[in-house]
């Protein structure tokens, strides 16, 4: 109502309401290269339209005459109660969108309660951000690293500086085939950005001044690894696609000394994980442990039996590959499986309340979003994500009181219908 009263008053929005208004809005704000980066999918981008698509198969089915004068959003997610089902995903090189990037993203996120999710590619370091919105609950995401000590390190910062869990992202260990960043030659972590957890991380600057001396002392395989390494992510492109040789230079005009971000392009990311490899994330962190990207039942499964505290189904917004199962087809499967053991986190296309409303009645814990506030952050900072967020709570509210409910609990599977 606070919404509707502002529009009485003659209050202007902050950033358009309508979600395909508000993408809009934040295309006229960026540079095609940084709007591109956040908006953009995988391949031909059918993810991103089979995620939105899997919405359209489900519709609400109201249940009027309940009395729903009084309604409660909040939720219980880590063994807290929260004010409200949502939280932030995370979303890493956020400079792109604001200079004050992860700060305003946190001072929005406090301001509401809602845990903000950072980044391991946030464009602050996570004691930065701790330090912005000290009240703030926060999660820290993990990249896991080829270097078991930065892996433990980023932990034991992110437990100091007051995160709650741990969520390991398992969808990234190679980049996603993003043609359109590769039109543009844009490859924004070769410029250096997004990488403030490491370049903060005392284990990093120790790998950083590793690396100097070594190709100070053999200056001929230095320039050998910088044209491997830096061009690693940009050859096929180059082979296939006809991109000539500007991205790369490009690339290397970065505002970090260049051994910085060579040396963070060696130790992103682990192709060779397995989930033999999880229980070493124990012995780093006593704070409980989810895994985001899980799409199938049997690996929801096999999450529960390893002991981890949580699953994340995700297909980090249809970014990583082109063609794959849209989330919420795959919702109820994983939730059904999990059975109730650990929290199931639910992200991948919601973009208004309606969506969030969906998405609990299939059973998940929590929704998260992702490209809806990093569009208000470009719009409008601070302001702009605190807006987005409440108006994906106004419409979650609404939703719950048109369709006969007064609190999140009492939302299930028969809430909502398949359509037929
Ligand atoms: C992401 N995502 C992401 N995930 C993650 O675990 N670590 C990260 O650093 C990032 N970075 C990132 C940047 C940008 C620009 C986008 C759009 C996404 C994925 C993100 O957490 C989430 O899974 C999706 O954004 C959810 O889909 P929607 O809400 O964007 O459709």
């Amino acid at each position: 109502s606070d919404i509707y009263r502002a529009g009485i008053s003659g209050a202007r929005p902050a950033v358009p309401v309508h979600p395909d208004a508000l993408e809009r809005a934040a295309r006229r704000a960026l540079s095609a290269e940084a709007f591109v980066y956040i908006q953009g999918g995988a391949g031909t981008g059918r993810t991103m339209d089979a995620n939105r698509a899997a919405f359209a198969r489900r519709q609400v089915w109201p249940r009027p005459l309940r009395d729903v004068s009084s309604r409660d959003l909040s939720t219980t997610f880590l063994g807290r109660t929260r004010p409200t089902p949502l939280l932030l995903a995370p979303l890493g090189v956020m400079e792109l969108a604001h200079a004050q990037a992860d700060l305003a993203v946190a001072r929005a996120a406090a301001s509401l309660g809602i845990p903000y999710v950072l980044s391991n590619q946030a464009s602050f370091p996570m004691e930065q951000v701790a330090h912005e919105a000290p009240a703030g609950p926060r999660l820290f995401q993990l990249y896991w690293s080829s270097s078991d000590e930065l892996n433990a390190s980023l932990l034991r910062r992110a437990e100091a500086s007051g995160c709650e869990a741990i969520v390991v992202t398992l969808d990234t260990h190679l980049l996603g085939w993003r043609t359109q960043d590769l039109d543009l030659a844009y490859l924004p972590f070769t410029r250096g950005l997004g990488i403030a957890q490491y370049t903060s991380d005392p284990v990093f600057q120790q790998l950083v001044r590793e690396r100097a001396r070594a190709s100070a002392d053999q200056p001929a395989a230095r320039v050998r690894m910088t044209a491997k390494t830096v061009a690693a992510g940009v050859s096929m492109a180059r082979k296939t696609r006809g991109i000539t040789g500007a991205g790369v230079r490009d690339g290397l005009r970065s505002p970090l000394p260049r051994v910085a971000v060579e040396t963070f392009l060696d130790v992103f990311s682990t192709p060779a994980l397995t989930w033999d490899d999880l229980p070493k994330a124990r012995a780093w962190t006593s704070l409980p442990i989810l895994l985001k990207g899980i799409v199938h039942p049997d690996d929801a499964v096999r999450a529960m039996d390893a002991g981890l505290d949580g699953v994340w189904v995700s297909n980090h917004g249809g970014r990583q590959i082109d063609d794959a199962v849209p989330t919420l087809d795959v919702l109820e499967k994983i939730v059904a499986r999990v059975d109730g053991r650990a929290p199931v986190v639910f992200d991948s296309g919601v973009r208004g309340g309606a969506d969030a409303f969906i998405a609990l009645a299939m059973g998940a814990t929590a929704v998260a979003i992702g490209r809806p506030y990093a569009y208000g952050l470009a719009v409008a900072g601070e302001d702009g994500v605190r807006e987005v967020m409440r108006n994906i709570l106004a419409e979650l509210d609404i939703t719950l009181g048109l369709s006969g409910h007064t609190a999140i609990a009492e939302v299930t599977r028969d809430a909502i219908r398949d359509v037929p």
